[in-house]
């Protein structure tokens, strides 16, 4: 998807500029009549809003190329916990990490997995803040490796998981397309988690990477 989607979202920064621009000109020039500019400033609002995700996009597209090298993913795991721990510390939120003790090396991109990891992570947060006060807040964060099966290589896997209210089954599809979110504006991209663990998925990272099942976790 890389490649024909950035086009798109570099052919949208001219005209959202204009809008951009010819909004606040709108909004300046209804100096007296309240309910117009605020008219215009919701169309600004708006546009911004579309720069900030046309940006994001772009930064994600425009990544450089998966360096795949031997990586350990309890690296990857521990470091993302360790960036998140003040975070999780001041929101009430305890973080499990079950990290198998003999996970071989996979074939990856460290940075991509990193922030993915790191964006499901803060996904978990996310859900755990708007979950009723008094339930148990607890991530966990497991590695592991799936039985060998007869037919294919052993599959290394990385898990987020937290006690939040989950997934509603209707979305289980949807969290995996680029720009989905329930979240409000400013917080939600709809880039970060589940469909950036899949974009790594098919156009980089790891065959040893397997995104968490959603119905349980974080995804
Ligand atoms: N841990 C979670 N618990 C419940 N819902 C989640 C969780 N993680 C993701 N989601 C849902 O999936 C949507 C998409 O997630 P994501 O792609 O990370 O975008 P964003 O976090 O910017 O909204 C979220 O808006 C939310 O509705
Ligand atoms: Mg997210």
């Amino acid at each position: 998807m890389g490649s024909l989607l950035a086009g798109v979202a570099h052919e949208l920064n001219n005209p959202l500029a204009i809008v951009m621009g010819r909004a606040s000109l709108l909004e300046e020039k209804c100096e007296g009549t309240p309910e117009l500019q605020g008219d215009a400033r919701r169309i600004r609002e708006a546009a911004e809003r579309c720069g900030r995700i046309v940006r994001t996009f772009l930064n994600m597209a425009r990544a450089k190329p998966a360096e795949r090298r031997n990586v350990q993913l309890n690296d990857l795991a521990r470091a993302a916990a360790d960036m998140l721990a003040y975070t999780f510390r001041s929101h009430g939120i305890e973080l499990q990490l079950e990290l198998a003790a003999d996970l071989p090396e996979v074939s990856a991109d460290a940075d991509q997995i990193g922030q993915v990891v790191l964006n499901l992570l803060v996904n978990a947060q996310q859900a755990l803040a708007s979950a009723p006060a008094e339930g148990v807040r607890r991530v966990k964060l497991a590695s592991g490796i799936e039985a060998r099966r007869s037919n294919r290589e052993p599959r290394v896997w990385l898990r987020v998981a937290d006690s939040g209210p989950g997934v509603p089954p209707a979305l289980h599809e949807k969290i995996f397309e680029p720009f989905f979110t329930t979240k409000p504006e400013g917080i939600g991209t709809g880039l970060g988690g589940p469909s950036r663990a899949r974009w790594c998925v098919i156009t980089a990272a790891s065959s040893a990477w397997r995104s968490a099942p959603p119905a349980r976790s974080s995804a």
